[in-house]
């Protein structure tokens, strides 16, 4: 996909501020500071459109990046930040479940793990509240830039195991900074947009 224009459209915390356009959202969830809004940046060639940070916790509400007027990237905040009180992680899990399971639009969510590590107990908590909504996901594994080709079968086949990944094609290697992935990653999202 070529993307001509891509803008943020709206910071949500609650449904009333979702947008009401009715176009296909995809959504991506993922550890806090894994990468989630650097890879859209990445695939839409933009620098900063989706705020980035070398420290956790910079996504605090759902972002709706409208793409080529036709579909949205909703940035979700990250979890697994250990600073986050009591309080806010109850509101953070409240606004996903409301998203989650009230959001028509939802077609489908990238959850984003980190390539080099093996996926954290959180991820796989994140992996199962997916598949209980029975909402279709895939797995982006991100900074594969990090780790040396030799080990990349090695570090592929550990995450597929653990988040009992039913096909090679459910999971997608991914860098920002070589771009790995990106055609891999629109060739899927072309074929979720088209169902
Ligand atoms: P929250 O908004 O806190 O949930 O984080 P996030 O998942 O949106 O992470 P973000 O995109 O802000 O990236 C976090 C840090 O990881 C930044 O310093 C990025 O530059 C870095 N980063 C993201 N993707 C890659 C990648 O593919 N390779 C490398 N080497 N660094 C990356
Ligand atoms: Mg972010």
């Amino acid at each position: 996909m070529h993307v001509k224009e891509a803008e943020i459209v709206m910071s949500a915390v609650d449904p009333k501020q979702y947008p009401d356009t009715g176009f296909a959202e995809i959504a991506l969830a993922g550890r806090s500071n894994v990468g989630k809004s650097s890879f859209i940046n990445k695939l839409i060639n933009r620098k900063a459109l989706a705020r980035t940070s070398s420290k956790p916790g910079k996504t605090q509400t759902l972002n709706f990046y409208l793409i080529n007027n036709s579909f949205y990237f909703v940035d979700v905040p990250g979890y697994g930040y250990a600073k986050v009180s009591k309080t806010e992680r109850a509101k953070w899990g409240q606004m996903l479940e409301t998203y989650f399971t009230q959001r028509d639009t939802l077609r489908h969510v990238f959850l984003v793990v980190d390539f080099r590590h093996e996926p954290t107990e959180d991820d796989i908590q994140m992996k199962d509240f997916i598949e209980y909504y029975n909402l279709p996901y895939s797995v982006i594994a991100t900074k594969c830039d990090k780790i040396p080709r030799g080990k990349w079968n090695q570090h592929f086949y550990r995450i597929k195991k653990a988040l009992n990944i039913p096909s090679d094609e459910s999971l997608i290697m991914f860098s920002k900074e070589t771009g790995e992935g990106f055609e891999k990653a629109w060739t899927l999202i072309e074929g979720i947009l088209a169902e």
